[in-house]
């Protein structure tokens, strides 16, 4: 079936996981602050713990913006005209996100080695610091870009971005992080679009792995 309307909704998908996928990146910035600012010094298990998480988040916020980078902002930039500075603030803001991660980086690093005490505290300042930011970009991203991207992209178009989130997701701990955030209509619609047999090694394999990783995460 290759329907305009089937085309519809799966452009409905891309924009529900693209939704989901927002308030994930919101969680768990704010859940990483929360959890790396109670390690007690000197706890390297647990700082090792979250500090796979923060590669985990890094990895999937990465991913989300590199596949924005590069499939949002060129059609929108050679059709838009008086919203022009729109898409070029959210390029500074993607900038302005990978500078405060590759802070992070450096920071989380330092601190996972011994755990200790001022080394989780610049963690956790570096951490402050990215949500500012982050969040300042995704509630611009909410406000001024979605209204173009929805007037602006063809149905091609979203199905890429589509592909590119749907690989970006590979791995249980950024599928299940989708699924955990998901209200149980857009939880749903996400795997009712996963082939078949995709659905079942999430249930056999991928959801008990990500329930073993978040209770390892959140203690
Ligand atoms: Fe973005």
């Amino acid at each position: 079936m290759r329907g305009g309307t089937k085309v519809s909704v799966e452009t409905q998908g891309v924009r529900i996981v693209h939704r989901v996928l927002r308030r994930v990146f919101r969680r768990e910035s704010r859940l990483l602050m929360e959890l790396v600012a109670a390690v007690r010094p000197g706890d390297t298990a647990r700082a090792g713990v979250l500090a796979g998480h923060f590669r985990l988040y890094r990895l999937a916020l990465r991913r989300h913006h590199q596949g924005q980078d590069e499939l949002l902002w060129p059609p929108l930039l050679a059709r838009v005209d008086l919203e022009a500075d729109v898409v070029l603030r959210m390029q500074a803001q993607h900038e302005r996100v990978a500078v405060t991660l590759a802070r992070l980086d450096a920071a989380v690093a330092a601190w996972e080695a011994a755990a200790g005490g001022d080394e989780r505290d610049t963690v956790v300042a570096a951490l402050c610091d990215h949500r500012a930011v982050l969040l300042e970009h995704l509630d611009d991203e909410e406000a001024a870009l979605l209204p173009l991207a929805a007037r602006y992209l063809t149905e091609r178009e979203w199905a890429c971005l589509g592909e590119r989130l749907v690989a970006g997701l590979a791995g249980p701990a950024l599928f299940g992080a989708v699924l955990e955030e998901a209200s149980p209509a857009e939880r749903a619609l996400v795997l009712r679009g996963l082939p078949a047999a995709a659905r079942v090694v999430w249930y056999v394999a991928g959801r008990p792995r990500y329930a073993r990783h978040i209770r390892r995460v959140r203690g």
